[in-house]
């Protein structure tokens, strides 16, 4: 993955606590903190010739570049998890076929939605691990799921138990004995921009874009103990590259899922 330029900056209302708070995120993401001093997002960015600048409000902490803004929000996880307090499906919780107690390994962690409804149905007993390459996404993500503010008590208890790792998957999967989690889990960003939602949309200049390899996905199932599984629109040809036969999901859903059963194996 290509890395990317930025620093780090606050709002235009300085306060002594948003700029230690914002020399805090720089140390941590080991780049520049530099004063606003009034600039534009647009003027310090190309000031200092990078292409984002993580600005820190009182509130929120975000990433400002030309693709727009992204922050951390919690999405559509908390109506998943209603609708699954209501008996209703999730696709995704069919596909992976998970319980209480059980552990998965979401490979593509981006803002954290599915990792979320992931988190609520494995409950206490159970762990999830977000992988994410992105520095900046990770950062945040993690930040916000550690951080943000949700009234349901379930979304919120699901939120903080995900555990974050800022990593390139194919390096972590390599680390990884055999039956170490029970899902592996994959949902790379899409080949065509704009067919997603205006969140991942947002995640996208920031996001690995690389598809995935067939050598990866045949090490996670060596190392799932149950299913590996896997993203893409209805109909996409990366099922067949990547090996995967066994297609679920809603009859008309835009977004299916590849699922490797890996018992047995
Ligand atoms: C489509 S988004 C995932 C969205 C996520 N399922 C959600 O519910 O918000 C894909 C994410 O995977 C990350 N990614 C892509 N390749 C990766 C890799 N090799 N290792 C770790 N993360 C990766 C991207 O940076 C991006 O943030």
């Amino acid at each position: 993955m290509k890395s990317l330029g930025f620093a780090v900056t606050t709002s235009h209302r300085v306060k002594p606590v948003l700029v230690e708070y914002a020399k805090q995120i720089a140390g941590e993401l080991e780049t520049r903190y530099v004063e606003r001093n009034d600039r534009s997002i647009e003027a310090l960015s190309a000031e200092l010739g990078v292409e984002g600048m993580v600005v820190v409000k009182s509130k929120k902490v975000s990433f400002v570049s030309r693709a727009g803004e992204f922050f951390f929000h919690p999405g559509i996880a908390g109506p998943r998890i209603n609708e699954l307090k209501n008996g209703k499906t999730d696709q995704m919780i069919d596909a992976m076929s998970i319980k209480p107690g059980n552990s998965v390994l979401d490979c593509t962690l981006g803002l954290g939605t599915d990792a979320i409804v992931a988190s609520y149905t494995v409950g206490n007993s159970g762990r999830v691990v977000g992988l994410e390459n992105s520095p900046v996404i990770a950062y945040l993500v993690k930040s916000g799921l550690a951080s943000y503010p949700v009234a349901d008590g379930d979304t919120f208890t699901a939120m903080r138990r995900v555990e974050v790792v800022q990593a390139d998957h194919r390096d972590y999967l390599r680390t990884l004995p055999a039956g170490s989690f029970d899902v592996i889990y994959f949902d790379p960003m899409f080949r065509l921009p704009g067919r997603r939602s205006p969140a991942i949309n947002n995640l996208r200049a920031l996001a690995d874009p690389e598809p995935l390899d067939r050598e990866t996905i045949n090490l996670a199932v060596k190392i799932a103990n149950k299913r590996v599984v896997v993203k893409e629109r209805r109909g996409s040809a990366e099922f067949g590259r990547l090996g995967f036969e066994k297609i679920q999901g809603g009859r008309y859903a835009p977004v299916v899922y590849g699922v490797i059963n890996c018992q047995g194996l």
